[in-house]
């Protein structure tokens, strides 16, 4: 019998990628997603790529704050493990809206916990961030590094992270590994399923991929003075599918009676400043992108990347993907969907 996972936010960019390789995996998937920022049309996408695989996956429309909801769906069925994307994820939005972000992201892990708790599931993978390192001391960061939070969304993962560790403290009956991420990017190869974000994007990727299909003007740079090769940012950044395997990796590591409540990197351990990305996005889609050097960004850190050991050795998971792949994949999801998901071509 295959295990059920439930996947919060499972209708996100991340979190579709993820349902489609714990699919192919050979798991059931049971996604919940409001669809706050996301669309139906990514799990019938899901669906379609998953051929055979497909009648294991569900959908619900439930917002995590809905304990009722929550509990009925618990109480339908036995899931072996939880993965929880589900959570704002806007830093700007964050810092003018923090009751918003602690509302929806923290509040809505508590009542997920307790329903878990409550019906006896107490497997856990939590979508953290490589920001819980702030502006990192030093590079690479291991996860060993104290942390610290620059904004309200990155205190939402600070400390849904401490309070995975309280939960697991008080009944070590609770298996936890948050994840913390770098920066994902790239698309399925198919060019079926990609990050579709609301507005105007705040990541650099989403924000080159607009202006690749001429929805905006030019990339602003976000400062060129840094201490960096060229002046610019560096970043770890992923592959999604890279990343999403990861996920399949820390399910599997669950059934490790050794598992407490762990922490993991998942970077490639390499780092690609701004020019460097958008130089390997032009050469694979032959786009120019025109670029306007602008002010540093507030509250961003210089040379941020991955030390990847703990999870290579621990989770037996390494990144596969490099930039080129990132950006193929990027620009062919791009060019098939310029508009995303609702008017696709
Ligand atoms: P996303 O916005 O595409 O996906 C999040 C999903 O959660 C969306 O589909 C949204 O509708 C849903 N959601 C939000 N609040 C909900 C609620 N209360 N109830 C039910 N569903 C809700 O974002 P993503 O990029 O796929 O990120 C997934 C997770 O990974 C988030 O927790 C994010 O903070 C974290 N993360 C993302 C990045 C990144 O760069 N994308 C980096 C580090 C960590
Ligand atoms: C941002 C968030 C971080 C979050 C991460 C992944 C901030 C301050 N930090 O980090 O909390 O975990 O996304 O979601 O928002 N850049 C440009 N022009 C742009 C956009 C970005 O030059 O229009 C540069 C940035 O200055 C940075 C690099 O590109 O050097 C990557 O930026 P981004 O994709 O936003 O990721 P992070 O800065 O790592």
């Amino acid at each position: 019998m295959s295990q059920n996972i439930l996947v919060t936010g499972g209708a996100g960019y991340i979190g579709s990628h993820t349902v489609l390789q714990l699919l192919l995996s050979g798991y059931r998937a049971v996604v919940v997603d409001n669809l706050d920022n996301s669309s139906s049309v990514a799990i019938s996408r899901v669906k379609e790529l998953a051929g055979e695989h497909a009648s294991n996956l569900d959908f619900h429309k439930i917002d995590l704050r809905d304990k009722p909801a929550l509990e009925k769906l618990f109480a339908s069925m036995k899931f072996y493990a939880v993965i929880h994307f589900a959570g704002l994820k806007a830093v700007g939005e964050s810092v003018q809206k923090p009751l918003m972000y602690y509302d929806n992201n923290i509040t809505g892990t508590i009542i997920l916990l307790e329903v878990m708790v409550a019906h006896g599931c107490k497997n856990l993978v939590f979508s953290s961030s490589a920001t819980v390192y702030g502006s990192p001391k030093e590079v690479p960061c291991t996860e060993e590094l104290p942390l610290s939070a620059l904004n309200p969304y990155g205190r939402t993962k600070l400390y849904i992270e401490e309070i995975c560790r309280d939960v697991h403290q008080s009944d070590p009956e609770w298996k936890i590994i948050l994840l913390r991420y770098f920066n994902p990017v790239g698309a399925h190869p198919s060019g079926h399923i990609g990050e579709d974000p609301c507005g105007i994007p705040n990541n650099l990727m989403p924000f080159v991929q607009q202006v690749a299909v001429g929805r905006l003007p030019s990339l602003k740079v976000f400062g060129n003075d840094y201490k960096t090769k060229d002046g610019t940012g560096v970043r770890d950044y992923i592959h999604v599918i890279d990343l999403a395997d990861g996920h399949i990796a820390a399910v599997k590591k669950l059934a490790d009676p050794s598992v407490g409540c762990e922490v993991y990197n998942l970077g490639t351990g390499k780092g690609t400043s701004v020019l460097e990305m958008v130089t390997a996005f032009e050469k694979v889609s032959g786009k120019k992108i025109p670029l306007v050097m602008a002010a540093r960004r507030p509250g961003d850190a210089e040379i941020v990347y991955a030390a990847n050991g703990k999870a290579e050795r621990e989770l037996k998971w390494m990144a596969k993907y490099g930039i080129e792949e990132m950006c193929r994949d990027q620009w062919n999801w791009a060019s098939k969907n310029p508009y995303g998901y609702e008017k696709s071509a």
